[in-house]
């Protein structure tokens, strides 16, 4: 069943979507070489704390931590680590989800550490882009494939993989919400996108193999290749008029 919110409720996502989006860019400024993930962590959950919000993803079936921080070929759910350095020339894909006021919203970026490579650039760029392009499908009307299709048009255009079986989803009352959002898809297929519908879009883009592995952390998921993976992500109301992007 997918919820659709109030007016009210979607004010209340805007007010911590905006948080959030605050915290991301305050937390990738620090990701620089010789810091490890768990500081980040660390930070990141003080300036949850400090907002009056609740890291959403610390609990969530177990997860021990209130972001994800995913080096290189990590695609997403990596745990922060004391072990986990950050060097020059890494890509770190930040995730954060908070509960603000009973409401949930969840972003991610990948950034570079220090100076990185001309490919893992690139790979940044085009999971962007997609992200872009599979945001604006996002108006009444519309259906979940359209975006789905956007997403791997474009990266699969651009030479690169999309992730397939981890997915976009709602998103509002639960970390997790009906309907899933897919990185590929065909155009007109899929649920209608309606007013008040929520959702989370989030294109995992790979230089390569596509497939994933999962860590014996239960968490961690890697390309099976070893290549790079790109991730973002932004939680988005649709409207009346279209859309209102959450976390910014
Ligand atoms: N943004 C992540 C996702 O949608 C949330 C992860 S929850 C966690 O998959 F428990 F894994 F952190
Ligand atoms: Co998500």
């Amino acid at each position: 069943m997918i919820i659709i919110k109030t007016g009210k409720e979607i004010e209340i996502m805007k007010k911590g979507g905006h948080h959030l989006a605050e915290i991301v860019k305050e937390v990738s400024l620090k990701a620089r070489p010789d810091i490890s993930t768990a500081e980040l962590n660390e930070l990141a959950e003080a300036m949850i704390t400090r907002i009056g919000a609740r890291p959403s993803f610390k609990g969530y079936k177990g997860y021990p931590a209130a972001i994800c921080a995913s080096v290189n070929d990590e695609i997403v759910h990596s745990i922060p680590s004391e072990e986990k350095i950050l060097k020059n020339g890494d890509i770190l894909g930040l995730d954060i989800g908070l509960e603000y006021e009973g409401m949930y919203t969840d972003m991610a970026v990948t950034v570079p550490v220090g100076k990185i490579s001309k490919q893992a650039k690139r790979l940044i760029n085009v999971t962007k882009k997609a992200l872009e392009l599979g945001l604006r499908e996002v108006k009444p009307g519309k259906q979940i494939g359209d975006i789905s299709y956007a997403i791997q048009n474009y990266a699969e255009a651009n030479g690169y993989n999309v992730v397939r079986c981890l997915v976009g989803h709602g998103v509002g009352k639960e970390v997790h919400e009906e309907p899933k959002i897919p990185n590929y898809g065909e155009s007109g297929t899929g649920p209608i996108l309606e007013p008040g519908m929520a959702i989370a879009i989030e294109p995992m883009v790979t230089i390569g193999s596509s497939e994933v592995i999962t860590d014996d952390d239960g968490w961690t998921a890697r390309t099976e290749d070893g290549s790079l993976a790109a991730h973002f992500e932004v939680t988005v109301a649709i409207t009346r008029e279209g859309r209102l992007v959450i976390t910014k």
